[in-house]
């Protein structure tokens, strides 16, 4: 049967075909929702998953996906069940989101989470097309090598971390080489005003409630440590031509505007909208064209005062650790990355106090530093065995 959405899209010469790797998540979800208001100017290639057949199963359905592939083998049986006699081409594994991520596409969209995003996002970024990205792991435990094999492949790289994509709108057309500053916005999280007494008590459900944006469950942890800031911090490091010390943060707790950059001249420009992911993932799709969107409009007149403050690192020093993390370099961030991913599952599955996190981190950079583990990653390969040790040294730590 023929549907409108086809109908649509069938024959057009300037439709651009994407890959959605991480489509079930938060931001998988919210580019699949740009897609489907936009029906004529997108076709979907691929979409990948973890564990949820049922959700793959029904996005690969509505959107017509030529693939869709499953991270956990033993969901392939189910995926399959659920796809048979719809034409969709289904497969399982690692391999086969690496095969994903390779296929033809205009462009693919990296949102998986975690350093589980690195093998599929590297092949992804080894193909010469646009990679929108927001598996920020991945920059953040890679971040040279990555950066190599983009400028190698010739990859169109655009953030879509919303501080990231401010910046990338401000300084496409602006010259680089006079920023003096670049300053990312933090919403503080959930536990902006909670003193060092109550944060020890925070429990997971109240880590999660971020107060401005909707998003997965460990990017949501990592906002309320900070941490988020701190990989972001690395990431903007990786992917704007300034120095470590040039990039700031600042809270600002209406999440309106996203990024500030600073001129040598003293002028400064700031990338507004509303806290809504389908902003910075449309101009990942779009860029230099700009999508008709429903979101909210920012209204100046209702907002009335928009306020910044200082973070407190004593209570969030996780953006500390980060920033030690960049100025030690080699594979100090991919161990800051791995111990935190794994800081953050001990947290919600409560065998971690709120404030362990950032302590488990700690320790382990301390440990791999003395340990003498910290050395400069050639390949991709020598990311992943520095993940792993990472994740190890994470799990001593913890006792787990
Ligand atoms: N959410 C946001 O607003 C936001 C903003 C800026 C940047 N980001 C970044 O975007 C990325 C995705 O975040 P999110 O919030 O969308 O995460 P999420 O909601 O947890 O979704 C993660 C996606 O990745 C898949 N996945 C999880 N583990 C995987 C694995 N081991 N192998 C392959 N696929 C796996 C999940 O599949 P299942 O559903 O099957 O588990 C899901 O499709 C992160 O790097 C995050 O830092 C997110």
């Amino acid at each position: 049967m023929v549907d409108a959405f086809e109908l649509r899209t069938a024959g057009q010469a300037n439709v651009k075909t994407v890959t959605i790797l991480g489509a079930t998540g938060s931001v998988g979800t919210s580019t699949l929702d740009i897609i489907r208001q936009a029906p004529e100017a997108f076709q979907v290639v691929a979409l990948t998953a973890q564990s949820n057949a049922a959700k793959l199963a029904e996005l690969a359905r509505a959107y017509r996906a030529k693939f869709a592939v499953i991270g956990d083998t033993s969901r392939y049986a189910e995926l399959r069940d659920l796809l048979a006699g719809t034409g969709i081409e289904v497969a399982a594994g690692p391999e086969a989101l690496v095969a994903a991520a390779e296929m033809p596409a205009d462009c693919v969209v990296a949102a998986i989470t975690g350093a589980a995003g690195l093998a599929p996002t590297f092949a992804a970024a080894g193909k010469g097309r646009r990679l929108a990205l927001a598996n920020k792991e991945c920059l953040v435990a890679a971040g040279d090598v990555f950066m190599s094999a983009i400028r190698e492949s010739g990859t169109e790289l655009v953030p879509i971390d919303s501080e990231h994509s401010g910046a990338f709108q401000l300084l496409k057309d602006n010259n680089t080489r006079a920023v003096e500053r670049i300053i990312l916005t933090a919403s503080g999280g959930p536990f902006r005003d909670w003193d060092l007494d109550r944060l020890a008590t925070a429990t997971p459900e109240a880590a999660l409630k971020h107060p401005k944006w909707s998003m997965g469950p460990k990017i949501s942890i990592d906002s309320a440590t900070l941490m988020n800031k701190g990989l972001e911090l690395i990431e903007a490091y990786h992917l704007f031509p300034v120095e470590a010390r040039q990039i700031e943060v600042v809270v600002h707790p209406q999440s309106i505007i996203h990024c500030l950059v600073m001129f040598q001249d003293g002028s400064m420009l700031a990338q507004m909208s509303c806290p809504d992911m389908r902003i910075p993932i449309s101009v990942g799709l779009a860029w230099p064209e700009r999508l008709q969107s429903p979101v909210e409009r920012v209204d100046l007149v209702k907002l009335q005062s928009l306020t910044f403050e200082a973070p407190d690192l004593t209570r969030f020093p996780a953006l500390t650790l980060a920033r030690e993390a960049l100025e030690r370099g080699g594979t100090a961030p991919a161990i800051l990355n791995a111990a935190n991913e794994v800081a953050v599952e001990g947290f919600l599955a409560r065998r971690l106090s709120f404030l362990d996190i950032t302590r488990t981190v700690a320790t382990c950079l301390n440990r791999a530093e003395q340990a003498g583990m910290i050395k400069l990653p050639q390949t991709l390969e020598d990311v992943l065995e520095a993940d792993g040790a990472g994740r190890q040294l994470a799990r001593d730590v913890i006792g787990a």
